[in-house]
């Protein structure tokens, strides 16, 4: 009952299904039986809480109740090492306990992101039918998609298990599409590592740009105004993150390399990202000293967003901590607001606090790391008084120019 399990839970339960949401963590399921959840996501409160009442939905740490499952998805997660090799405990735990459990006819789904060949070895476990059936749901936005998906991408040897698994979804309207089972496992890794790819690529582009005096927002205008190359991911940051991106993209590089195929355009992204951060660094170094060798030693910088992204509580993998270690490794003393992050949460080596004017004041200079709308119309005037020197490197382009330097700001932007 992670974000995944319980996002389809809820949803499939809403599709009209009988859905029991199991989990090994007994506090999570006392919580989520009483209409807690756990997890900051756009209606899913709701979803939970409607499909208790009418009883559709049911939570229960007792895995001798999937034994009446026709079907049953396995959404546990798949973390993976630096070197790309995921790690499958909790996965393989999960399957081992299933081999007693289940009736004769029911289907195992893999929802979770596993390495390529995972379902048939699943299938081969527990000698039953296993169908990949991977999820892309973007964080913030999980119920929606689920609802509204770009596609249902359903990988299977067989026809039948095929076909219950695709009916699971009648409801929605959205291409499905049929393939073998290792087709739709490298699918879901193709697609987020495309994505990290992209940014990565306008990233580079940003930096070029201002090193030619272009702006990265009209260079990815014309791009975009191409249906070919797409509208979305071209707008840079502070390099991508998150529970996802980071983790495909080392999961299927490792994948390649096994195979023996030099995936070098994606060693490359990665690359560009790891060096993002270093970016982002040597910006607010010449911007809050004045030179590119100026000591960051001792200085108090404010930061403005600590989740990888906006819309989300979540700080795994973000590359607003990336930058923020860097910059306390070249000695940086740092104190962070973030409207998703609770000023409790243990953030080394950022402060947590939770007033943007508690980050500005007596601050060297601001960075803004995450791109929360909010930041747009915060008391720039008030900041600018408390700040020790009005300085703000916007990591995200996300900040009206006039607004900020009309208030006193110097104003630093990525490409532009
Ligand atoms: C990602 C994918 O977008 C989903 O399709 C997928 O299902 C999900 O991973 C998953 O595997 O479960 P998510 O992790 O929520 O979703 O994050 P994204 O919205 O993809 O953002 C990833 C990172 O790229 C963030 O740090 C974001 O700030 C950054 N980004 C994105 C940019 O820097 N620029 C852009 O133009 C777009």
């Amino acid at each position: 009952m992670g974000y995944v399990g319980l996002t389809s839970a809820a949803c499939l339960a809403h599709l009209g299904h009988r859905v029991t949401g199991v989990d090994i963590d007994a506090d999570k399921v006392a919580l989520l039986s009483r209409g807690k959840v756990p997890i900051a996501e756009p209606d899913l409160d709701e979803l939970v809480t409607e499909r208790l009442a009418d009883g559709c939905l049911a939570f229960t740490t007792d895995l001798s109740e999937l034994a009446s499952a026709e079907l049953v998805l396995l959404c546990v997660p798949t973390p993976v090492a630096f070197d790309g090799t995921a790690d499958l405990r909790a996965f393989d735990a999960a399957v081992e306990t299933l081999s007693d459990v289940l009736r004769h006819d029911c289907v195992v789904v893999i929802k979770s992101t596993v390495p390529v060949g995972t379902t048939e070895r699943t299938a081969h476990t527990l000698g039953r039918a296993a169908v990949s059936n991977p999820e892309f749901l973007r964080e913030g936005h999980a119920a929606y998609d689920f609802l509204h998906p770009d596609r249902i991408v359903i990988g299977a040897t067989e026809d039948e298990a095929a076909d219950r698994v695709a009916a699971l979804y009648d409801e929605i309207s959205a291409p499905v599409l049929r393939t073998d089972p290792a087709s739709s496992e490298l699918g879901k890794y193709a697609s987020n590592a495309f994505l990290a790819l992209k940014v990565s690529y306008v990233n580079v582009l940003a930096e070029l740009c201002e090193r030619l005096g272009a702006d990265i927002v009209d260079v990815a205008e014309s791009m975009r105004l191409d249906p070919r190359i797409g509208s979305a991911f071209l707008s840079p940051g502070p390099g991508w993150g998150g529970s996802c991106l980071p983790k495909d993209t080392r999961a299927l590089l490792r994948t390649a390399g096994q195979a023996g195929v030099d995936f070098a355009v994606l060693a490359g992204a990665m690359a560009a990202n790891r060096r993002q951060h270093e970016r982002v660094v040597e910006k607010v170094r010449e911007a809050v000293t004045g030179s590119p060798n100026g000591s960051l030693h001792g200085l108090r910088l404010g930061l403005l967003g600590l989740a990888f992204k906006a819309g989300t509580d979540d700080v795994r993998e973000s590359p607003a901590l990336a930058v923020a270690t860097l910059l306390a490794e070249a000695g940086a003393v740092l104190t962070g607001y973030d409207p998703g992050v609770n000023r409790t949460t243990d953030m080394r080596p950022v402060h947590v606090v939770d007033d943007p004017t508690l980050v500005a004041k007596d601050a060297a200079g601001l960075v803004l790391l995450t791109e929360w709308p909010e930041f747009r119309t915060l008391d720039w005037a008030q900041l600018a008084e408390l700040t020790e020197h009005p300085t703000i490197v916007d990591t995200r382009n996300l900040l009206d120019t006039e607004t900020v330097t009309r208030a006193g700001f110097a104003y630093h932007r990525l490409g532009r």
